[in-house]
This record gives C-alpha cells, sequence and structure tokens, in this order.
C-alpha cells in the first residue's frame, strides 16, 4: 500500500492497520532524515500549513510545527487565546478565513469531541486532529505504538496496560484503538469513578488492582489525572490517588521483570510517577516526544501526497 486510505487524520478510529503500517515506514525515513546533519527536505514545499490552537499545548504544538518545517511546507500559527476567538467569532468563520489564504492543511487541537469531524464536513482541507477533548489524540498514540515497536520490535501480542484517568483522556482511547488493531492485548487500570462505562465493548479488560496490572504488563502508559475536565471529584485526594495508582522505583524494583514506562507528557512528578521512574532507563518518554517529529512527518507528508492528487 503506497496511499492513506483517508484524506483527513481524524481518529485512530477512521484508520485501518494498513494505514498505521504506512506510516510507521514512512516515519522510518523521516526518522533517518532527521538525525542527519541537515534535517530538511523539500516534499512540502508547495503546501501551506495552518496550526490551529484551540487549547493549550507544549509538545504537540512544537512537534508539529517542527515537522513541517522539516518538510518545507509554509507555517502559520494560530492560538486562540490570542485571536478574535474572544471576539465571538465562530469556528467555521475563523477557520475559513485562514483557508481564504489559500490554506491546504489544516492541523487543529480543540477543546470540543468531534470539532475536527465537524469542520471536516464544511472545509476543502485535509484535517490532523490535534486533540478534540476527551474524544481522540490520533498522532499521539501513532507515536506511542512508534516508540514501543521501536523499543520491543512490535506492537501485536504485546500486553500494554494504560494506567490512571482513562474516562476524560483521549490519548488513552486513540491507544485502545491503535493498540487492538495492530493486536496488542490491552488492559486499563485506574480508579473505578475514572473509567468510562462502555470501556470493556472497545476489547479492553478493567483491572482495578495495578501491581496485578504492572505483573501482567511489557509496557505501561502513565496518564495524568486531567483536573481541569474535572467539576466534581472522582477520587478522596491527590494522595490517595498516588498511593494506589502512582508508580514510584521501589514499585517497579519489586516485580520479576524490567517493563517499559511511557507518558504522554505533560508528567505531573510524584503524582502518577516519581521522578526517579520517569528519569530511568525504563522510560521511553523523550524517545516518545523524538519519535512524535517523525511520525507527524510521515502523517502530513502522505496526506499531502493525496492532495497533490
Ligand atoms: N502529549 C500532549 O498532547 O502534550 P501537549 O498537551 O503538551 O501537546
Amino acid at each position: 500500500m503506497s496511499e492513506l486510505s483517508v484524506k483527513h487524520l481524524l481518529g485512530i478510529k477512521y484508520i485501518t492497520k494498513e494505514d498505521i503500517e504506512l506510516i510507521f515506514q514512512t516515519a522510518d525515513n523521516f526518522k533517518e532524515v532527521i538525525n542527519r546533519p541537515i534535517k530538511k527536505v523539500p516534499s512540502l514545499r508547495d503546501i501551506t500549513i495552518a496550526n490551529l490552537f484551540f487549547e493549550n499545548s507544549t509538545r504537540t504544538k512544537l512537534s508539529f510545527e517542527l515537522a513541517e518545517k522539516r518538510l518545507s511546507a509554509d507555517v502559520i500559527n494560530f492560538s486562540a487565546a490570542a485571536s478574535s476567538v474572544k471576539k465571538g467569532e465562530t469556528l467555521i468563520d475563523t477557520v475559513n478565513n485562514i483557508l481564504s489564504m489559500k490554506v491546504d492543511m489544516v492541523v487543529m487541537r480543540h477543546p470540543n469531541p468531534g470539532a475536527g469531524v465537524f469542520l471536516s464536513k464544511h472545509i476543502d482541507a485535509s484535517i490532523v486532529n490535534a486533540g478534540d477533548g476527551a474524544h481522540e489524540h490520533p498522532t499521539q498514540a501513532l507515536l506511542d505504538s512508534y516508540s514501543i515497536r521501536e523499543r520491543l520490535g512490535d506492537v501485536g501480542g504485546k500486553n500494554v496496560v494504560i494506567v490512571g484517568d482513562i474516562l476524560h483522556s483521549r490519548v488513552a482511547l486513540s491507544n485502545i484503538y491503535a493498540l487492538k488493531l495492530q493486536g496488542a492485548n490491552v488492559k486499563v487500570c485506574g480508579p473505578k469513578t475514572l473509567m468510562p462505562k462502555y470501556i470493556e465493548s472497545l476489547g479492553v479488560e478493567v483491572e482495578l488492582d495495578l501491581r496485578k496490572a504492572l505483573e501482567w504488563c511489557d509496557v505501561a502508559n502513565m496518564l495524568r489525572v486531567q483536573n481541569e475536565r474535572m467539576d466534581i471529584s472522582y477520587f478522596p485526594s491527590t494522595r490517595e490517588y498516588t498511593q494506589q495508582y502512582g508508580v514510584d522505583k521501589a514499585l517497579l524494583n519489586s516485580l520479576d521483570k524490567e517493563i517499559v514506562i511511557m507518558h504522554p507528557g505533560p508528567i505531573n512528578r510524584g503524582v502518577e510517577i516519581t521522578s526517579d521512574v520517569a528519569d530511568s532507563d525504563q522510560a521511553i518518554i523523550l524517545n516518545q516526544v523524538e519519535n512524535g517529529v517523525a511520525v507527524r512527518m510521515a502523517v502530513l507528508y502522505l496526506l499531502a501526497s493525496k492532495i497533490k492528487q
């Protein structure tokens, strides 16, 4: 297969196992490029990309911008906090105004689930979802799987547990779709109050006991508690959360094998993982960030080749 089955990357739910394989093969080539002394290629020289961030971001925004520049695209950046959205402009008006400046692709982060899908019905440009509320964060899941493949050789057949605030996590949902497509075994672990009611219908098992989950897995993807998406208390206190669902080095050392630790960031050190775990060789957190650039270059390159047809 040499092209993606989709025009937009709105979520892992909408793509195939073959799409993921093509993205990873393409990312392998770009990873080699970004480790050369000259890290830039002319692939997207005639493409203009708008990065529209209606919600805060550090890693995703910088990673997309770097990926676009490494591909020689023209890039414009929009941040809702400094825009006319504050004056009451709608999403479609904002985007149509930006697109009238001859933009080919839109990378969008938005607090509302489904914002990318909604936009794709109203505009011609190719859209990449950079996180839509608690729904999906497809490029995060792709770079997570790519990093597992890099560390363990394959994703298929591996036991992966996602730990923490599953209810509010777009990273969890996109990872579940991506891991299941590639044949991984997936469990979720965290307080019962932070488990969506539908979760088992996605083909994952719920394990409320962290030690049992860690004993079972090859990889633990540790998630942050998303306090900004909570309007009520889901557990008694942060201290109790950490006692039950936090991972420290003593806990990892007490297991009879060495597991891989992942985290999408931002980390709340001392809450879901301690610094001695985050900064250890068992953690591939910075590899995930590095791989994010190559994976996003691959996604943008493959979507742009569909525009050029
Ligand atoms: N992982 C991730 O999405 O981080 P940011 O919110 O900093 O982009």
